[in-house]
């Protein structure tokens, strides 16, 4: 499994900003939507099919174009409620996309997810390619609910990109025993999960902080 953290102070700066306890939400939000424009966009290098064109320019020239696939839209799959700052930032980068809305629940004592939402159609295919958004990687839990949910449906793990701003290492061992193709791309690895699921240092509850919930 590749888990990539691109070293840039871009990255670096947004990241700062999430940590601290004193950012409102309006600038949570922002930063979280920052680092997931630059995630995505190398998310996407190696991954996003293209197709190649010709195109007229405004002075009568013909120039050799490379397009993003319109045939093979990129499936983006954010998981709520914090996985929506991600999606927007998908839907503006990816000219191609399509949107499956997931939702999980955790339980606070055993942490364990319930789906309470999902738009995955019942058939998928094994060259369909998907596009996972959730800004937190704690546990695994959930991410690995949703991509048995994705894979149970006929795609494969080897074509599922996930974004996430910060990961903890039960998750990401969790994923690398189960998905062994999967590629992630986060601004950070942290260095541990507490008792209450939460990643230290970590940067809170995602959600109630982009979106102000007390
Ligand atoms: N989800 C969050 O929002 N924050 C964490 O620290 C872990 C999971």
């Amino acid at each position: 499994m590749l888990v990539y953290s691109p070293p840039h102070p871009l990255i670096k700066h947004w990241l700062a900003i999430l940590r601290s306890n004193f950012t409102p939400p309006p600038m949570f939000r922002s930063a979280t939507a920052e680092l997931g424009r630059l995630l995505i966009y190398e998310a996407m290098r190696e991954f996003q099919p293209t197709v190649e064109q010709q195109v007229e320019t405004p002075l009568g020239a013909i120039a050799d174009a490379t397009i993003c696939d319109p045939d093979q839209p990129i499936k983006v799959v954010p998981i709520l409620r914090a996985g929506l700052v991600l999606l927007e930032q998908a839907q503006q980068v990816l000219p191609f996309h399509q949107t499956y809305h997931v939702g999980y629940v955790r339980d606070p004592t055993t942490l364990k997810a319930t789906a309470y939402l999902n738009k995955l159609p019942p058939v998928l295919s094994p060259t369909d390619l998907f596009l996972i958004t959730d800004p937190m990687l704690a546990t695994g839990g959930t991410i690995v609910q949703v991509i048995e949910d994705i894979v149970s449906r006929g795609a494969r793990a080897e074509n599922i990109r996930v974004v996430a701003v910060v990961v903890a290492p039960p998750a990401l061992k969790k994923l690398a025993d189960k998905f062994p193709g999967l590629k992630i791309y986060t601004a950070m690895i942290d260095e541990q999960v507490d008792e209450r699921g939460y990643i230290v240092p970590g940067l809170g509850d995602a959600g109630d902080r982009a979106y102000g919930t007390p």
